[in-house]
C-alpha cells in the first residue's frame, strides 16, 4: 500500500468502479426480451445478443423485429392514439410527470445499464445523460399541461414512428417520447440494435406507471426493422442517425403525405479566436470533441483557431489530452470509455487511415485492446483531406488554422453539414458576429455541447431539418388547424407552335423580363405563356442568391416599407387584375401585402428559461432562396400567400406560379418592378409545375420548398428534395382569399431556429 503522502505526490488512484450487481440481476432475471407492445412484453423471437462493448460479453438477448411485429406494434399505437389525443392534457401530463419521477428514483440503474451496454463512462451518464432524461419528462409535462392553451386548435399528427441511434440511447428516446406524447401522439419506437436496453427498462417504466396499454410501444431490432416502421401507416416518423440512412428515409417517404424529422450527422466547426480564453477553450475540446468518446452527432471535431495563438492552444490542449483517462466505464474516474462496438472502431480506424495517407498527422488517437481509442487530433491536414470531410464519430479531432475572422467564417461554413458549432472569444461584438454568421442550427459561445429541454435542437442542410426542445419541438409533433380543400390539378399542358412573333409575355429572373432558355411557349388564359426549365430555373435560383444579402440587410422595417409599397402599387391597379382574378381575391391580396408588411418586422425569437446563467437565444432566420410552387387555383392570392411570408422574412425565392392561370402573377412581376422590390428577391418561371418544381427541389442552392399541390408532382418534389434533403412544406389547400390563409404558421415555415447558447457571469 502505498503511504497517503505518496499519493499525494503523485496523484494516483485506483479504480473506483460503480456497483452493477442489480443491473446483472435485472437481466438475469428477464432472460431473452420481446418487444413492448399493448402494454406488455411479446414471446422473444428470433433474437441477437446485445453485448458490454468493453469486454464483449453478453448482456441479454434481444428480439429481431419483424415486418409483423412493427405492423402489430403500430395498430396497438393507433387504437391507443385515440383516447390518448382525447384526453385533457392535464391528464397526460399527470402520466409525463410520473415517468418522470420513476425515472428519477431509477437514476442510478439506468444509468449503469447504460454504461454497461453502450460503454459511455458511468460519470457522463449519471451526470449529464439521465439528469436530461428527466428535465425532458418533467419540461414536457409542463408542455401537455398548458397544450390546449398554447397550440389553441391544434392537433396531434396520430402515430408517430422514432428510430434512434445508440450514441445515446435513453437520452434520444427522451427527446422523441416526450414530446410526442405531450401532443397527443402515440409511439412506436425502434432502438439502435447496440444499444436496446435502456428503452426495454423505459418500458417497464411506462408499465409500471399504467400507461394506457399502446401509448409508447418498443420493437428491437436493427436497419430491417428500422425499415419496416418507416414503411408502415403512421402519420409522423422522427429519425436521428447518419445521413444516409436519413436520405433512404425521406425517399421511401416520399409519396406517403408522412410528416418527418431528420437529425443527422455533423462536423461541426470549433472556433478559438485569437481572443479567446485558451484554457477555458481547451476545457471546451474536452466537452465538445472527446465527450462520449466523440459519438456525438454535435461534436465540434473541427478545431479552428487563430494563427496567433495556435501554437500555445495546442500545447495546453496536448497536456490536458495525457491526463484524460481512458478506461473502464463504470469506473468513476474514467474519462474516456468504450466505443459502442467493434465496428465503429473499425470505421474510425478506416477514416483515420485515410486521412494520414492524404498528408495528416495523427497526434495521439491510439487504438487499444478491444473497443477502445485514445482521444487524439489530426494536424497538418488539408481541406480536401477526408478526415476532414467525413464524420468520424470517434475521439478524434482536426487542427487547423486561420488568420481573420473572415477566414474562420468561411472554414467553419466549408461542410455540406449545418448541427452546431463552438465560438470561444472574450470579444462579445466577435463571438456574436461569428455565431450570426456561421451555418448551423445552434451556436455555443465560450461552451460546448449544452443541452436543455426547452431549448430547440436540430440543424440544416445535410443534417437534416426539424427541432427537438421546447416550443418549437412541440410544433413538429402538431398539425396546425385548417380547413382544408382541394386544389385542382393543373390541366395538361400543351406546348404552342413557335410563331416568331416577339411575345411581350416573359419570365420574370433578376429583377428584367427574360425569354424562357428553350425559347417555347404554351398557351393559357388566351396567351402565350413562357415555358420555363431547368436552366431557367438554374438562372433564377442564380439571381435569388444574389440578391439575398441586400434583402436580408434591409432588416424587418426595411422589407415593411418594400411590402406596403406593394400594397400601395397593386391597390392602383385593382382594376387591371380584375381581369385575372376576381374582385375579391384580388382585395385579399392588398390585404395580405399590408398583413405581411406589419409583420416583417414582428416575427421575433425568443430567450428561453434554460439553464440558469445562460442566456438561450432562439431565433428565426430566413431560410435563404426558396421555391415556391403556387396553388393552381387562386392564381394572385395562393401566389402572393406563399410570396409575401417567404419574402418579408428576409428570403429571397423562385417561384412557379399556377400553371392554368399564370398571367396574374406574370402581371405582377411588372408591380414588383415598380415597387422597390429589388431584383432578384422574386423570381417567377412559368411552365410545367412538376418538372419545375423537382428541378427546384434538386437545385442545391435552394434551401427550403413549399409546394401547394398534391399528387405524383409532389412526391416527384419530394423524392428530389430527399437527395439535396431540402425540407419540403406543403401548404394546406384552402380558400386562398380567406384571412385564415395567412398568419404565423406561414412566416414559421418561411423561417428555422438558430440557437445561440451564451453563458453570462464571469
Ligand atoms: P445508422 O444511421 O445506421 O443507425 C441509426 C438508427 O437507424 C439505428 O436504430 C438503426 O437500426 C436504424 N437504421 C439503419 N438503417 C435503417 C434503414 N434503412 N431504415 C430505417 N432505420 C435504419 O447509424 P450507424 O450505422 O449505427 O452508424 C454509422 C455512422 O452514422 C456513425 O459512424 C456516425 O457517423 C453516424 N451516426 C450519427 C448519429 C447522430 O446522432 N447523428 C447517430 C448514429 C450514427
Amino acid at each position: 500500500m502505498p503511504k497517503v503522502t505518496e499519493i499525494m505526490e503523485s496523484m494516483e488512484y485506483g479504480p473506483a468502479p460503480e456497483d452493477s450487481a442489480a443491473v446483472r440481476d435485472w437481466l438475469r432475471d428477464r432472460g431473452a426480451f420481446g418487444h413492448f407492445i399493448a402494454g406488455r412484453f411479446t414471446r422473444p423471437g428470433q433474437t441477437f445478443a446485445s453485448r458490454d462493448p468493453s469486454t464483449g460479453e453478453e448482456l441479454a438477448q434481444v428480439t429481431q423485429g419483424t415486418a409483423r411485429d412493427v405492423a402489430k406494434a403500430v395498430r396497438a399505437a393507433r387504437r391507443a392514439q385515440r383516447g390518448w389525443g382525447a384526453m385533457p392534457g392535464h391528464d397526460r401530463a399527470r402520466f409525463l410527470y410520473a415517468i418522470a419521477r420513476t425515472i428519477q428514483k431509477r437514476e442510478r440503474f439506468l444509468a449503469v445499464l447504460e454504461t454497461l451496454d453502450n460503454g459511455k463512462p458511468i460519470r457522463e451518464g449519471r451526470d449529464i445523460d439521465l439528469p436530461l432524461v428527466v428535465r425532458h419528462f418533467y419540461h414536457h409535462a409542463g408542455w401537455a399541461e398548458l397544450a390546449e392553451s398554447e397550440f389553441p386548435g391544434h392537433r396531434a399528427l396520430g402515430v408517430c414512428g422514432q428510430i434512434i441511434p445508440w450514441n445515446f440511447p435513453l437520452l434520444m428516446l427522451a427527446w422523441k417520447v416526450a414530446p410526442a406524447l405531450a401532443a397527443g401522439n402515440t409511439v412506436v419506437l425502434k432502438p439502435a440494435e447496440y444499444t436496446p436496453l435502456t428503452a426495454l427498462a423505459f418500458a417497464d417504466i411506462c408499465a409500471h406507471v399504467g400507461l394506457p396499454a399502446g401509448v409508447v410501444n418498443i420493437v428491437t431490432g436493427d436497419g430491417d426493422t428500422g425499415e419496416a416502421l418507416v414503411a408502415a401507416p403512421v402519420d409522423k416518423l422522427a429519425f436521428t442517425g447518419s445521413t444516409e440512412v436519413g436520405r433512404q428515409i425521406a425517399r421511401a417517404c416520399a409519396g406517403s403525405g408522412k410528416a418527418l424529422t431528420l437529425e443527422l450527422g455533423g462536423k461541426s466547426p470549433f472556433v478559438v479566436m485569437a481572443d479567446a480564453d485558451l484554457d477555458a477553450a481547451v476545457e471546451g475540446v474536452v466537452d465538445g470533441v472527446w465527450f462520449n468518446q466523440g459519438q456525438v452527432c454535435c461534436a465540434g471535431s473541427r478545431i479552428l483557431v487563430a494563427e496567433s495563438v495556435a501554437e500555445r492552444f495546442e500545447t495546453l490542449l496536448r497536456a490536458r489530452m495525457a491526463r484524460l483517462r481512458v478506461g473502464p466505464p463504470l469506473d468513476k474516474s474514467t474519462d474516456i470509455g468504450a466505443l459502442v462496438d467493434p465496428v465503429q472502431k473499425e470505421r474510425i480506424l478506416s477514416i483515420l487511415g485515410a486521412a494520414v495517407s492524404a498528408g495528416a498527422e495523427l497526434v495521439g488517437g491510439l487504438p487499444g485492446r478491444g473497443c477502445f481509442i485514445a482521444p487524439g487530433y489530426l494536424r497538418n491536414i488539408a481541406p480536401a483531406n477526408p478526415g476532414m470531410i467525413e464524420e468520424i464519430f470517434g475521439p478524434i479531432a482536426t487542427l487547423s488554422t486561420f488568420r481573420t475572422p473572415d477566414e474562420a467564417a468561411d472554414l467553419a461554413n466549408n461542410t455540406r453539414y449545418g448541427l452546431a458549432a463552438s465560438v470561444w472569444s472574450e470579444n462579445a461584438a466577435v463571438a456574436t458576429d461569428l455565431a450570426a454568421r456561421i451555418k448551423a442550427g445552434v451556436v455555443w459561445v465560450n461552451c460546448a455541447n449544452l443541452f436543455d429541454a426547452a431549448v430547440p435542437f436540430g440543424g440544416m442542410r445535410d443534417s437534416g431539418y426539424g427541432r427537438e426542445g421546447g416550443r418549437e419541438g412541440m410544433l413538429d409533433y402538431l398539425a396546425a388547424p385548417v380547413a382544408a380543400q382541394r386544389d385542382p390539378l393543373p390541366a395538361e399542358i400543351v406546348p404552342a407552335e413557335a410563331s416568331g412573333i416577339d411575345r411581350t409575355v416573359k419570365l420574370y429572373i433578376g429583377g428584367a423580363q427574360k425569354r424562357p432558355d428553350g425559347g417555347a411557349s404554351y398557351a393559357a388564359e388566351g396567351e402565350l405563356i413562357p415555358l420555363g426549365n431547368r436552366k431557367d430555373i438554374r438562372n433564377a435560383v442564380e439571381a435569388a442568391q444574389g440578391s439575398l444579402a441586400k434583402w436580408q440587410g434591409l432588416g424587418g422595417h426595411g422589407r415593411a416599407q418594400v411590402l406596403y409599397f406593394l400594397a400601395e402599387n397593386l391597390a392602383q391597379r385593382r382594376a387591371e387584375f380584375a381581369g385575372f382574378a376576381s374582385p375579391a381575391e384580388v382585395d385579399a391580396a392588398i390585404r395580405r401585402c399590408f398583413f405581411y408588411a406589419g409583420f416583417a418586422d414582428k416575427y421575433d425569437g425568443a430567450t428561453v428559461a434554460a439553464k440558469p446563467g445562460h442566456l438561450c437565444h432562439v431565433q428565426p432566420e430566413p431560410h435563404g432562396v426558396m421555391g415556391l410552387v403556387a396553388p393552381v387555383a387562386a392564381p394572385l392570392a395562393g401566389f402572393l400567400s406563399l410570396v409575401l411570408p417567404a419574402i418579408a422574412m428576409g428570403n429571397s425565392v423562385v417561384a412557379v406560379p399556377s400553371q392554368d392561370l399564370p398571367m396574374a402573377a406574370l402581371t405582377l412581376a411588372q408591380v414588383l418592378a415598380c415597387s422597390d422590390v429589388p431584383g432578384g428577391v422574386v423570381n417567377i418561371v412559368t411552365g410545367p409545375r412538376d418538372a419545375l418544381s423537382a428541378a427546384l427541389a434538386g437545385h442545391d442552392g435552394v434551401s427550403a420548398i413549399w409546394h401547394a399541390g398534391q399528387g405524383e408532382g409532389l412526391a416527384a418534389t419530394r423524392a428530389a428534395a430527399a437527395a439535396t434533403l431540402i425540407p419540403v412544406w406543403v401548404p394546406p389547400p384552402r380558400d386562398w382569399s380567406d384571412p385564415a390563409a395567412q398568419g404565423r404558421e406561414f412566416l414559421r415555415a418561411a423561417s428555422r431556429i438558430k440557437t445561440i447558447w451564451l453563458p453570462y457571469g464571469a
